[in-house]
């Protein structure tokens, strides 16, 4: 970081900290939990972020508020939410509060009319005007998949008004699963993909027509919806107009959920709760456009991110949601904070010499406590971690069950505080825990549409924070390119690779 830049000095005074232990914290301040504790209420119920159990400060948050001044934070959130240029390297703003109806009011607008018309098919789907759909195969990859399986394995599992299985991978293997629970006379296709051009949602799009024509469907094209920002391309691949479900070109692909990338979970769970859904994240959106430094619990969460990754260099961060329907949450996390921040240079295309994003990483508890905790209590990285539970359990069973999973959910995170000795004279190292390790928790009252609106909203605005405070460009993803380009070179057959790749690609018999 050049030393004029003015986040420069800011940096200098955090670095200059030495954390007291977490435990200490708690003992010199009766306050601390009622400091860094937020509920975000919302239409029905609310989110509490308990960020007590960080190293956060009064003297960290003073100082991150400090960072958030330097960084320009109040004006980049004004154009955020201006529908102004956020995403400089690509000239584009960044609008996907606009499709939950907080943004420049023209594109509220827009939004508004191109949700009315995705309306008008889900309805006319759960109607049965459309023949009878039991099934919708959505395909489509990285932000026009991730977001979609996420809400329809969440939010379904009650009461699914169409069976939706998300197809992402090349390998046809996905697709064959997908065929093979499905029946081919009363399964529609969604075929998802901003660009309409990626080469596996357009193959597996090709396979799933095949698959229909091959298994009796006389117009397997009839069956196809496209959610696209590109609609003229739809419409050259063969997509009748009437069922294209445009979205804004100024909407990024890990961002779309909440556009007619989302149709799969409306189909799923019906409108009016994908209508609650968006309602979640509008509250989440006002909440983070309205209030100020540490009481914002997006940036709150931003500025312990920043401790940890810059200040203590922990280069990852894990997720572990203590609610089984929350089991896709880390796999969206990932490409919504390494896709969005794993940069290198700032938004002005100057190298960085700190850390940007770390590697988002998790699972569900209770399983990952009998799998990878053992590294979170005394493996030698330290591993900020956030626990997502909810209060009202998602199952009918014994009470107990849930009991169990809220209970451990809450003693991990006061063990990995605690630390303490397991052994009988309090001596033996292989039974030490050090301790001091921090987690923040994320309470939910219950996990229903409009809450799981209102945390995805919180991610993705923590993300930006982040972005903000590093002053990276958290809206392009240039480094997918490469890869990409060089898959097409080996397909064209024209270009030579190193030595390694050409025997591989000998081995599996793609070339000579
Ligand atoms: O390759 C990365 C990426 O561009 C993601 O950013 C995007 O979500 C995904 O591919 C799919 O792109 P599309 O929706 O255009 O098919």
């Amino acid at each position: 970081m050049s030393l004029s830049d003015p986040r420069a000095p800011v940096w200098k005074k955090l670095s200059l900290h030495r954390d007291p232990p977490l435990l200490e914290l708690f003992a010199d301040d009766p306050q601390r939990v009622e400091k860094l504790s937020t509920r975000v209420e919302l239409d029905e119920g609310g989110i509490l972020f308990d960020w007590s159990k960080t190293h956060l400060t009064d003297l960290y948050l003073d100082e991150f508020e400090e960072l958030a001044e330097a960084s320009q934070f109040d004006e980049m959130r004004r154009k955020l939410f201006a529908g102004e240029v956020v995403n400089p390297t690509e000239g584009r703003a960044a609008e996907h509060s606009a499709l939950r109806g907080v943004g420049k009011d023209s594109s509220v607008e827009e939004a508004e009319a191109l949700r009315a018309r995705m309306q008008l098919l889900v309805e006319a789907i759960h109607e049965g005007a459309l023949g009878e759909v039991k099934h919708l195969i959505h395909i489509g990859i990285g932000g026009s998949a991730l977001g979609p399986a996420l809400a329809v394995d969440a939010l379904s599992r009650d009461l699914s008004l169409v069976d939706v299985h998300v197809v992402s991978n090349i390998d046809g293997v996905a697709l064959e699963a997908a065929f093979a629970a499905c029946d081919p006379a009363t399964t529609m296709i969604a075929v998802a993909s901003k660009t309409f051009t990626t080469i596996e949602t357009m193959t597996n799009a090709q396979s799933a027509l095949k698959w229909l024509a091959q298994n009796g469907v006389s117009d397997p094209s009839g069956r196809v919806v496209a959610l696209t920002a590109a609609p003229e391309k739809a419409v050259e691949w063969g997509v009748d107009e009437t069922r294209i479900l445009p979205f804004s070109e100024s909407v990024g692909g890990r961002y779309s959920l909440w556009s007619s990338i989302g149709f799969p979970i409306a189909v799923a769970i019906g409108w009016e709760d994908f209508e609650l859904m968006l309602q979640g994240a509008a509250t989440m959106d006002a909440h983070f456009r309205d209030t100020e430094g540490r009481d914002n619990v997006c940036l709150r969460a931003a500025f312990a991110d920043q401790l940890y990754t810059r200040l203590r260099g922990c280069e990852t961060r894990a997720v572990f949601c203590y609610d089984e329907r929350l089991g896709l949450l880390p796999d969206y996390l990932q490409q919504l904070e390494m896709e969005s921040n794993g940069k290198r240079v700032t938004a002005e295309g100057e190298p960085v010499d700190f850390p940007t994003a770390p590697i988002t990483w998790g699972g569900v508890g209770t399983d990952a406590q009998h799998a990878v905790f053992q590294l979170l209590h005394q493996g030698t990285h330290l591993v900020p971690v956030d626990f997502i539970a909810s209060i009202a359990p998602g199952d009918e069973l014994d009470p107990a069950h849930h009991q169990i999973l809220l209970t451990n959910c809450f003693a991990q995170g006061a063990a990995l505080m605690a630390g303490g000795n397991m052994s009988a004279d309090g001596k033996d190292p292989a039974r030490a825990f050090p301790g001091d390790r921090p987690s923040a928790t994320i309470l939910c009252d219950d996990l229903d549409s409009e809450t799981l609106g209102a945390l995805i909203a919180f991610h993705e605005h923590r993300t930006f924070a982040n972005a903000v405070l590093m002053g990276i460009n958290a809206f392009d993803q240039f480094g997918v390119e490469l890869g990409k380009k060089m898959a097409k070179d080996i397909e064209g057959g024209e270009a030579s690779f190193d030595a390694s790749t050409e025997a591989l690609l000998k081995a599996a018999g793609l070339s000579e």
